[in-house]
């Protein structure tokens, strides 16, 4: 494995390198938006599947119970959570599959709570499902982000009917830790709140291991579904194969009931060769490619903290999402939009998307090789030079 390596992604119909054009208006920004990686994945998926390839048959497909057994080792090995096989249904991408779950759980108009600076999708999927959007705003503290407790316990009396909890939180990087996801849940069960918990980043850590919700001791009794795929771990998203875990046999079954009545597939044979060969040999290309990415990440904050010491940032404990604070710069949201598209020629993600209080931020994707991340910050630290001159 060499995460050094350049692979030319351009005319490979790729969202990052081929949608520019359409999402920017330029197509010579440099990209370092959309949550995947540069990187090839590991030679064993490839590998699984050649296999695929070499098989020529391409038949009507589900995935096999060796793909779930190899689920339920890597929620063993990793998180030490124990599930069943009979626990998971798959689904075909984080996205699709609380879109169904907010659509069989709960009812229209029904509040549903967000946790905002958040992944985007989850304010259209609320609305879109004629649900009622009630934002719970992190509250930054220290440099981090931190769950306002008070106003959570307000918005579930309120009568919301569900949490989409994102953990790790993608944008802000932060791994909610037992204390915070037993808080949840205690006032979860209170007002009878379903947990819906978007774990898709749960394998890119950085300080410890990631707490699966559902594991904990006080969501035992709670509705909880748990969304998890191998996409951003061993960068396979486009083959759209995702997973809800739940032992809520009722909640399953809706889900389930929801999926067949929408026509909605699941997997393919490339889907499930990739994902079990992964999870049962991709460990220790893991490895490596995490103390990668945090070399990305330490080093970019090195150039931003002794270069650019205006732009802030706050350290992730998980993600290889880097989530930039520019209200130092003084620029309205446009403003930001417009320097960081024509001065310093960057596509970045534009903070205020993901909610109000993403306002005067970006994020960055450090997913690549250490020589794009390279030429991302110098481009940034032209644009800031400029800026500082009188
Ligand atoms: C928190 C979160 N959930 C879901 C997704 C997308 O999941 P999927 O492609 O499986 O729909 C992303 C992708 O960036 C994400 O960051």
């Amino acid at each position: 494995m060499n995460f050094d390596e350049i692979i030319d992604r351009k005319q490979t119909n790729s969202m990052k390198w081929d949608a520019l054009k359409e999402r920017y208006k330029s197509d010579d920004l440099w990209p370092m938006w959309v949550a995947d990686m540069d990187f090839k994945v590991p030679e064993v998926v490839q590998k699984a599947l050649h296999n695929v390839t070499e098989h020529g048959v391409f038949g009507y497909h589900f995935p096999p119970a060796s793909l779930r057994e190899a689920i339920v080792e890597w929620m063993d090995k990793r998180f030490e959570w124990t599930i069943e096989q009979e626990d998971i249904t798959f689904t075909p991408g984080v996205v699709p599959a609380i879109h169904q779950l907010i659509s069989v759980l709960t009812e229209e108009g029904d509040g549903i709570i967000v946790q905002p600076p958040v992944y985007y999708p989850f304010f259209a999927l609320v609305n879109t499902n004629r649900r009622t959007l009630l934002e719970n705003d992190l509250v930054e503290r220290n440099g981090t982000y931190e769950i306002d407790f008070n106003d959570l316990e307000e918005k579930m009396k309120s009568g919301a009917k569900m949490l989409i909890l994102c953990n790790p939180h993608n944008p802000g990087g932060r791994m909610w830790n037992k204390e915070e996801l037993t808080k949840i849940a205690v006032l979860a069960k209170q007002y009878d709140v379903i947990i819906v918990s978007d774990e898709i980043h749960s394998d890119i850590t950085f300080r410890g291991n990631h707490v699966p919700f559902a594991s904990l001791e006080a969501a035992t009794d709670l509705q909880v579904a748990t969304c998890m795929a191998p996409s951003k771990t061993f960068n396979l998203a486009a083959l759209q194969l995702s997973y809800v875990i739940s032992n809520q046999r009722e909640l399953q079954q809706k889900l389930e009931l929801s999926m067949r009545q929408n026509f909605t597939g699941i997997g393919n044979p490339y889907s499930s060769a990739a994902a079990e060969a992964a999870y049962r040999e991709g460990e220790p290309w893991l490895t490596n490619l995490l103390a990668y990415v945090r070399d990305n990440i330490d080093y970019a904050e090195k150039r931003l903290k002794e270069e650019m010491p205006k732009i802030d940032f706050v350290d992730p404990d998980a993600t290889y999402l880097l989530w930039m604070d520019f209200r130092q710069l003084g620029m309205d949201d446009q403003a930001l939009q417009q320097w960081l598209r024509e001065e310093a020629r960057l596509a970045l993600n534009d903070g205020h998307t993901f909610g109000k209080p993403g306002s005067g931020f970006a994020r960055m994707n450090l997913a690549c090789p250490r020589s794009h991340v390279e030429e991302g910050l110098n481009r940034l630290k032209q644009a800031y030079d400029r800026l500082q001159q009188p």
